[in-house]
């Protein structure tokens, strides 16, 4: 039991420390977001009937759900002003770094609310929460990327 605490807080120390090259820690946070991106890309065709696989909709719908769980470690990192990476992230990600936070976490709820509702009813039953999935992305983007 001991051993698992200690272990466990060694763990944590590790990854307090731990800080990336600040180019591929803005690479790395645009793959995720370019994950996210793609698969809401392709959601929005199916449910526009401009793609006929309408069976497709709910694998993209649980690929968003699941790399929404990745972008609150994925921005962690303070990289204003830093690496040569072109980046889209104002300084406020960081300067308000709890309201940014509670941004991605709502976006997690709302992919897993669209992923839910997918999984049993498709485009269909989800259309109306990925409308509002897609308020989301727009109201951090708004407010958090450089035009
Ligand atoms: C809480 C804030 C927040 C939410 C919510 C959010 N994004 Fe982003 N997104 C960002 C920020 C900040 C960047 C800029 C990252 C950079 O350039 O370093 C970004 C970048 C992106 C990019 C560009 C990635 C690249 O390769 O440069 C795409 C695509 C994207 N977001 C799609 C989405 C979609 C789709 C949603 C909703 C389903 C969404 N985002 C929700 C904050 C957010």
């Amino acid at each position: 039991m001991l051993k698992t605490i200690i272990f466990g807080a060694s763990i944590m120390t590790v990854a307090t420390a731990y800080a990336a090259a600040p180019d591929d820690a803005i690479l790395y946070r645009q793959d995720v977001m370019h994950t996210i991106g793609a698969n809401a890309h392709a959601m929005n065709l199916i449910a526009e009937g401009q793609i006929p696989y309408s069976a497709a909709f709910a694998t993209h719908a649980n690929l968003v759900a699941s790399a929404a769980t990745l972008a609150v470690d994925a921005f962690r990192q303070n990289t204003h002003g830093q690496g040569k990476e072109k980046t889209t992230a104002k300084a406020e990600v960081w300067q308000d770094w709890a309201k940014f936070e509670e941004g991605l976490k709502l976006l997690e709820e709302r992919a897993k609310t669209v992923a839910t509702l997918a999984a049993s009813g498709g485009a269909a039953a989800a259309k109306g929460a990925l409308g509002e999935l897609f308020k989301t992305c727009k109201g951090c983007h708004d407010d958090y990327r450089t035009k």
